[in-house]
């Protein structure tokens, strides 16, 4: 994948939906979107975004528990990365994720693996069970 380009907070913080012609970014896992057209196709509406324009809206992201296909698009969006430095400045990192090496740790766990798993993954574990459900009727019935 390319580089990203390197977003400061302070330039998000701009894109605050009235700022920069009413432009909208969020942050969610030290990554920088923005959503500014998909505002009004949001499932979940406008106002949970806006709320959270030019600002870290990875903790209300994540509670969401938002759907693989949701987390899929957000790819869509995402224009750049905060800087290593300014990563820990964030909301998120600083009350769940400050893993020593700043590349964040379990919160964002979630997020970065089903980001980054095979999709194979996906379906071991509805294989398994379906064996396992096999040798028990088999045993039973047997
Ligand atoms: C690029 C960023 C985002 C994308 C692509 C996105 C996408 C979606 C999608 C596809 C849904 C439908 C349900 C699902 O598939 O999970 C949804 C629902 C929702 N989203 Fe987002 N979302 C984004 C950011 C956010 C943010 C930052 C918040 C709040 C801070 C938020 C709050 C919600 C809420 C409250 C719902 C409704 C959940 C429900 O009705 O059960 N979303 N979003």
């Amino acid at each position: 994948m390319a580089e990203l380009r390197v977003i400061s907070l302070d330039e998000v913080a701009k894109h605050n939906n009235e700022g920069v012609e009413k432009s909208c970014w969020i942050i969610i896992s030290g990554k920088v979107y923005d959503v500014t057209k998909f505002l009004n196709e949001h499932p979940g509406g406008e106002e949970v975004i806006t709320q959270m324009a030019g600002k870290d809206a990875t903790v209300g992201f994540l509670d969401v528990g938002h759907s693989k296909d949701a987390i899929e698009m957000t790819k869509e969006y995402l224009i750049g990365q905060l800087p290593e430095s300014e990563i820990s400045k964030t909301e998120t990192t600083a009350s769940k994720t400050a893993a020593p090496n700043g590349k964040g740790s379990s919160a964002f766990k979630d997020f970065t693996d089903i980001m980054t798993s095979p999709t194979w993954t996906n379906f071991l574990i509805p294989t398994a069970m379906g064996i396992v459900i096999y040798a028990i009727y088999k045993f039973i019935f047997n």
